[in-house]
């Protein structure tokens, strides 16, 4: 039975294919949508001056609450509700531990993202969390 789907959002056209397969799905099932965006902490970042640093990482906090809020808007033209919420850490790193400590049934994630380099046909997020996650995942395509 799925319950609980999660969905990792960053923005890009892979993401949103992504959750419209996941409203449909909800839908079907009853499920309960979360939409989560984490926040990533590069190592530059972390070792850079300390006001570039948090200066930076500001920016990426209000992209990352943009997108959640556009995210959220999308499933509620459908007709639906979603949880929203921003994290922070490496991106498939913390979604793979969400999932293992929130008892999530399913995974909708983008084969791509927001990486400039189409080189492989899965990102290094949609490969890391399909290959590590403890619940089924769907990578849209
Ligand atoms: N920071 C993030 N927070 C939440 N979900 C994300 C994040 N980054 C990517 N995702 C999810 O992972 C999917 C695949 O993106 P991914 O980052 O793996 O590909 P990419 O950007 O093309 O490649 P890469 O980032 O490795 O250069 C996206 O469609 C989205 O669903
Ligand atoms: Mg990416």
């Amino acid at each position: 039975m799925i319950k609980k789907i999660l969905v990792p959002v960053d923005g890009s056209e892979y993401s949103d294919k992504a959750l419209d397969e996941a409203v449909d799905l909800a839908t079907k099932y009853s499920a309960e949508l979360h939409l989560v965006h984490v926040v990533p902490i590069a190592t530059a970042l972390i070792t850079g001056p300390e006001a570039l640093a948090i200066d930076v990482s500001r920016q990426l906090e209000t992209s990352g609450e943009r997108i959640l809020k556009t995210a959220l808007e999308r499933v509620e033209k459908a007709g639906l509700k979603a949880v929203t919420r921003l994290e922070h850490g490496q991106p498939a790193d913390r979604l793979i531990q969400l999932v293992k400590d929130e008892s999530f049934d399913l995974v909708v994630i983008g084969s791509r993202g927001l990486g400039a380099i189409a080189r492989f046909f899965l990102g290094s997020v949609s490969d890391k969390v399909s290959h590590h996650a403890t619940c089924s995942v769907l990578i849209a395509r």
